[in-house]
């Protein structure tokens, strides 16, 4: 009795991947039939061969055996089906979809990237540390500095303790800019201030990268930002926050002279790309009816708007991302907090929820005192040595120190900076188990 209902569940399971198996056949000839029209999704590629070869690079990284023996083609190509030819199965396949990218993320590590000038690496070394405190996730650091500093990169993240030292990889590179270029981008912006614009072309083996300025502090593991990735719908391509919450106090709608993206801006402080997509896109633009590929399209850009732009290389995003608005994904502003959020008082509702998320220190806040609260966050991150207890030796003296009376807006708010990083500690692995304390 018993073997006969295994030989049954057998068969049952060998019809259900058979049924599987010609929905796959189904929906690879669906889309050889729609392949090529450029209205099938948003990656306009210039040679035929590419889009097969990077669905074969996909196809590559999935691990397992099991979901290729059913047919891989199955979920792949729903989201580039129009919807006229996605019949009953596009439910089932982008949910599969999902499941497959998810897996992917958690095996590919999660790429940061920053640029590093100047009296930078106190500040670069300090945000790399919060990245590796509160993340479980295998991290991969693009360090982009002035020769001069590599060394001393090299040195004190060698000297970090291996159980976290263990948790990344790094590589450390020049301030490179196009060839034919390289004068005019380093004349017109600070050192390394249009770096970042090009970093789809430099790290061109890279997937998909989260940018961040030298003042930037995690509160939460960094894979929580990175999990937006996920969330892209086909047009997106980078994700950023707002410039601002309050257009009263705004700059972009008050004083740009050039276009911006929605109503106040974005900031690129906290820029999450997915690099392929940017690399694969054509970009609508104002000086051209022919839309232009990323790496065309900058220097037109910048000639056009040169003696217009003040924050350098975020106005050419907010430019380019007003031409192109569907392709940004906008995070809310707990994901990139910074002074002015709450210097007037304070007005990022998301963070007065949920607490801060990212603390973006700009305006040199962390190193002077007109706003003690991002001073204290970023002293306390600073001088917490690995090893210590995170809980006794930097959230407990850092709420200390915060309920001191404060005489700024900021300071009047102060709980919300440290809600989400009380969280975070406590779900560190350690601290689960009593031994910990
Ligand atoms: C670092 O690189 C090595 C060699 O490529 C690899 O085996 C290891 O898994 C990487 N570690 C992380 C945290 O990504
Ligand atoms: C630059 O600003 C000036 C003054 O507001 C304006 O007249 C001009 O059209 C702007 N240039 C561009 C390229 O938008
Ligand atoms: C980035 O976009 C490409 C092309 O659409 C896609 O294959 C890849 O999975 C995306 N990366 C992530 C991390 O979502
Ligand atoms: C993706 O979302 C943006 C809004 O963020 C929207 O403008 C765009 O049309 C969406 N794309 C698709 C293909 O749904």
């Amino acid at each position: 009795m018993r073997r006969y209902f295994r030989v049954l569940s057998l068969c049952v399971a060998l019809a259900f991947f058979s049924a599987l198996y010609a929905f796959g056949q189904l929906a690879s000839s669906l889309e050889a039939r729609t392949a090529g029209r450029p209205d099938s999704g948003q990656e306009i590629s210039a040679n035929p061969g590419e889009g097969r070869r990077l669905r074969r690079r996909r196809q590559q990284r999935r691990p397992g055996g099991c979901e290729n023996s059913v047919s891989v083609a199955f979920w792949d190509p729903y989201w580039r089906l129009s919807p006229d030819v996605c019949g009953v199965n596009c439910f089932m396949g982008s949910a599969r979809r999902d499941d497959e990218a998810q897996k992917v993320h958690q095996l590919e590590p999660v790429h940061l990237a920053v640029v590093a000038c100047g009296a930078r690496l106190e500040e670069t070394l300090t945000m790399l540390k919060s990245a590796v405190l509160f993340s479980s996730k295998a991290l991969n650091f693009h360090i982009f500095t002035e020769d001069h500093l590599h060394g001393d990169f090299q040195k004190a993240l060698n000297s970090w303790p291996a159980v976290h030292r263990h948790k990344f990889n790094y590589t450390t590179y020049p301030i490179t800019f196009p060839n034919e270029n390289s004068n005019e981008w380093k004349k017109l912006f600070k050192p390394c201030a249009s770096q970042r614009l090009f970093l789809p072309l430099i790290l061109n083996q890279v997937d998909s990268l989260l940018y961040v300025d030298t003042d930037i502090l995690f509160l939460q593991p960094v894979e929580e930002i990175w999990n937006f990735l996920s969330r892209f719908n086909s047009s997106h391509l980078a994700a950023m926050a707002p410039e601002h919450e309050e257009p009263r106090i705004a700059w972009y709608n008050r004083f740009a002279r050039h276009p911006y993206y929605g109503k106040t801006g974005v900031n690129s402080g906290v820029m999450l790309m997915n690099m392929t997509r940017i690399r694969a896109t054509y970009f609508k633009n104002d000086m051209t009816s022919i839309p232009l590929s990323w790496e065309d399209l900058l220097m037109p850009l910048l000639q056009k708007y040169k003696l217009n732009i003040t924050w350098a290389d975020q106005d050419l995003l907010n430019i380019i991302f007003h031409h192109n608005p569907e392709r940004l994904y906008v995070f809310p502003c707990q994901w990139n907090y910074r002074p002015d959020h709450c210097i007037y008082g304070s007005n990022c509702a998301a963070a007065e929820e949920h607490g801060v998320f990212i603390l973006h220190g700009n305006r040199g806040v962390y190193h002077d005192d007109k706003q003690p609260v991002f001073r204290a966050i970023y002293e306390a991150i600073q001088k917490y040595s690995f090893g210590g207890d995170p809980l006794r030796d930097l959230l407990h003296p850092l709420e200390a120190n915060l309920q001191r009376p404060s005489n700024t807006y900021c300071g009047r708010v102060a709980h919300l900076f440290t809600k989400r990083l009380r969280w975070s500690i406590g779900n560190l692995p350690h601290r689960q188990t009593p031994a910990g304390g």
